[in-house]
Parts: structure tokens; sequence; C-alpha cells
């Protein structure tokens, strides 16, 4: 009955089959697969356990007042992020405790903070170093200026660890990220929250230097001169390096180059 009604397709189907060519598939990519050395679950440990009490302090209690006033009070949830950043500020790292506080203050299943905590990477779940070294080696690092690759290699020799690790006198930690939003100033790298960019091998050595003694003379009350946060290479921000090639003759003048309010 089947072969009446469609009379030659499932044959002439099956003799098909055998002759279409299979797509020949190559791999994405031909370089071998690196594991991530971090661990994306929890596991206890005796820094980092439940049972550890954790309590915002009092200045960041009112920090979280102000924060709460900006949602809708159904909505409090939405105020995680921030809470979690107050939390791993004040304890330096957002262990189990700081998301269970969190947690706690704004009514969420504790599961629902864990996973915004291990979705987003500036959520350290594991100490880290005093500077918190973040190198990128997205692609327009990896070619902007001396390349990114030569900022890991200076930074390893420097430090003498490898990215995802931390030094014995738990001055650093290292690791490699992707595009921080600066690559205009190409190499960069994140440490704490600044941004040090148009950087050489030599710049970069002598910036941890520095950082090291500022850290190690603050104890003895004596200061360091620590490199401003920005670009390295004398530029103030990310103008052109060769100079201005356009515009020479026209001076800037807001008052009478910006169009007045109501103007058309
Ligand atoms: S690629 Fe490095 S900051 Fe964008």
């Amino acid at each position: 009955m089947a072969s009446k009604l469609i009379p030659s397709f499932p044959r002439v189907g099956r003799q098909l089959i055998p002759q279409i060519s299979k797509r020949q598939c190559r791999p994405f990519s031909v370089a071998s697969q690196l594991r991530s050395e971090s661990l994306f679950v929890h596991r206890n440990s005796p820094q980092n356990n439940p049972s550890l009490p954790f309590k915002f302090n009092a200045q960041n209690l009112a920090l979280i007042d102000e924060i709460l006033k900006r949602y809708p009070p159904q909505y409090k949830k939405a105020a995680v992020m921030p809470l979690l950043d107050l939390g791993q500020r004040q304890h330096g790292y957002t262990s189990i405790s700081v998301m269970n506080e969190v947690a706690r203050i704004l009514e969420m299943p504790p599961m629902r903070v864990y996973e915004v905590a291990t979705f987003y990477t500036m959520y350290n779940r594991e100490p880290v170093g005093k500077f918190f070294v973040q190198v990128c080696t997205t692609t327009p690092c990896q070619l902007g200026g001396c390349g990114s690759d030569k900022i890991v290699k200076a930074i390893t020799e420097h430090l003498g660890i490898t990215p995802g690790h931390t030094t014995e006198d738990n001055l650093f930690t290292f690791i490699e990220v992707e595009c921080l939003g600066a690559c205009v100033n190409a190499p960069m790298v994140q440490i704490n929250d600044d941004y040090y960019e148009d950087l050489t091998p030599e710049s970069t050595k002598s910036l941890l230097t520095a950082l090291k003694e500022s850290a190690l003379a603050a104890d003895s009350g004596k200061e360091v001169k620590v490199p401003a946060p920005g670009p390295l290479s004398g530029r103030d921000t990310c103008e052109n390096s060769a100079g201005l090639t356009n515009l020479h003759t026209v001076e800037w003048n807001p008052e009478t180059m910006m169009r007045k309010d109501g103007e058309i």
C-alpha cells in the first residue's frame, strides 16, 4: 500500500544515500586543548567553607542600603552583582560565606547567587595576591605594540610564576584574560582596579618592581612612587602617538564650536 501511494521514493532514496558524498569536517582549531586550572565547583577548604562567618562592615552596610534604593523592593535580587563586588572587596575574595550572606540579604536562594558568582570571571572564588595582575592576551593586544606574548613572558620571568598562580609572598596573582576594552592602547594589563597601557617588557617589569617596593615600604612608612595608571608610553590617553595629522589650524573652542541648546 505504501509503495502505491509513494511509488518509488523509498527505493530511489535508499539508492541515493550511499552516493551523497560525506561532508569533510575539519576541526575549527588545530591547537591542542588547554584545560583550565580553575575549579568551577566549590570544594570546602579550611579557609573557604560555609561555617566561617562573614558579615558586611558598617560602611558597606550603608552602601548596600544605598544600592538597594535603586531597585523596587520586590526586585532587590537585581543588586546581586554590586553586593558580591562589595563582599569581595571587603573579604579579599568571593568566598562561599560571602555568597551566602548576599543571598540572605537579598532573600535569594543561595544557588542563584552561586550561579552569578561562578559565571562572571571578575569574582575570585579563591584568595588572590595583594596585586591581581590580569594580562589581556586577546588578538589586538597580541598584535599591538610589542605584543602581549612578550608581556606575558616578562611577567613570568619577573615574578617567577606562570599564569594562574600566586607568588610565595602573596603579593602577586597573575592570570591571562580576554579583551579589557583598552585595545587602542595595546598591550595592556589590569592590576587591581587600574589599567596600565602601551606596555613594553621593560616598563612592565619596572611597574611590578615599584608595586612590590611600595607594598614592602608601606610597613616602614616609606613612600615609593608607583607609575600612574594609563599609558606608560607618555601618551595622555589614546591620541595619535605620531601627533596631530589634521585639524592643525582649527582652534578647539567648545563655546563657539558646540551647538547651543535649542539650536538646529
Ligand atoms: S584586546 Fe586587549 S584590551 Fe582589547
